[in-house]
């Protein structure tokens, strides 16, 4: 009679990759989390890829930051090369590229600066390159989540001209600020040098809004949608899944993961039973893909039948 279903099918891994070979420095905010280079990284998806998840998402952390963030569309950046050996080594995996400049700019900000704001239409350029050189490098799917306005109609156009119209793009498209994102910052060196992002990320109060983003993104051409965070925000899910039809994401987010985890370190919280029913809550609001960091460890106990 169990009305959802969850299967490691529905469950997408996020990996952090650095330059380099044999580098593997844990998240010291995420326990079970690490910044990788790509060797160790296909390790990682390997194993993911053998217990049934679907695909992985790659975040890029470069050598080297600047103003404008241009290590992020460098051809032979992490992330680049991340994709062509997991394309290379596991074809049927499904390779998820965020498309941000917030790891590659030297302030932590999603976009360039102008005065002491993010130069929104300035940004959309940059972000068209970076998505351009993710599918190049063979991305199976592009997924922004600057926040910026127009960036999907932006990097269609791009994808378009360079002859990748069959690349979709996962827009996060709500996207609320807030502090959920913390241990992601520490995981890939992104905290914003000043200020905050909430002049381009959402106000957690906002629902209906957030349906407004999510059709924007659609009208500009996205062909699958993302709630983020999850867990504060499955109402939104729940309303998103109503006013769409396009495949829905919903990304249970590094302080979602972290709660959980340091919880349950504590003895305070059942790990395995506080894992499974975030994610079942994430699939009863009507998300179709979960992004979460316990893809693998939920996958296992999916298999094991234990829950
Ligand atoms: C980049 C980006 C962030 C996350 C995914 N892409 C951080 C942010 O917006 O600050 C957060 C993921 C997580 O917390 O697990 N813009």
């Amino acid at each position: 009679m169990r009305e959802t279903l969850l299967t490691p099918s529905q469950l997408v891994l996020p990996l952090f990759v650095r330059p380099g070979s044999r580098v593997r420095i844990p998240v010291e905010s995420m326990p079970g989390v690490a910044q990788t280079s790509v060797d160790e990284m296909l390790s990682d998806a390997r194993e993911a890829a053998e217990l049934g998840v679907a695909g992985v998402l790659l975040f890029g952390i470069p050598d080297r930051k600047d103003a404008t963030g241009s290590e992020a569309w460098n051809d032979k950046g992490p992330v680049q090369e991340a994709v062509r050996a997991l394309k290379r080594e596991l074809p049927e995996l499904v390779v998820i590229t965020d498309v941000c400049l917030c790891e590659y700019t030297d302030h932590g900000h999603c976009g360039v600066i102008r005065g002491n704001d993010v130069d929104n239409d300035a940004t959309l350029e940059l972000l068209a390159r970076e998505a351009v050189s993710h599918a190049t490098a063979g991305a199976d799917i592009v997924a922004p989540s600057d926040m910026m306005d127009g960036r999907v109609l932006a990097i269609r156009s791009a994808l378009d001209m360079q002859g990748f119209k069959d690349t979709p793009i996962l827009s996060y498209a709500a996207k609320f600020a807030g502090p959920f994102y913390g241990p992601f910052r520490d995981a890939a060196e992104s905290t914003p040098q000043f200020g905050d992002r909430r002049s381009y990320q959402m106000d957690a109060a906002n629902g209906e809004e957030a349906v407004r983003e999510v059709l924007l993104d659609v009208a500009e051409g996205a062909d699958m949608v993302m709630v983020k965070p999850a867990g504060p925000f499955l109402d939104v899910i729940h309303r998103v899944r109503a006013a769409t039809t396009l495949p829905l994401a919903a990304y249970q987010v590094s302080g979602e993961f972290s709660m959980i985890v340091a919880a349950a370190e504590r003895g305070w919280i059942d790990r395995e039973r506080a894992m499974m029913d975030s994610l079942l809550g994430i699939r009863r609001a009507g998300a179709d893909i979960i992004i979460t960091y316990f893809a693998r460890e939920a996958a296992r106990t999916i298999r094991a039948g234990s829950f």
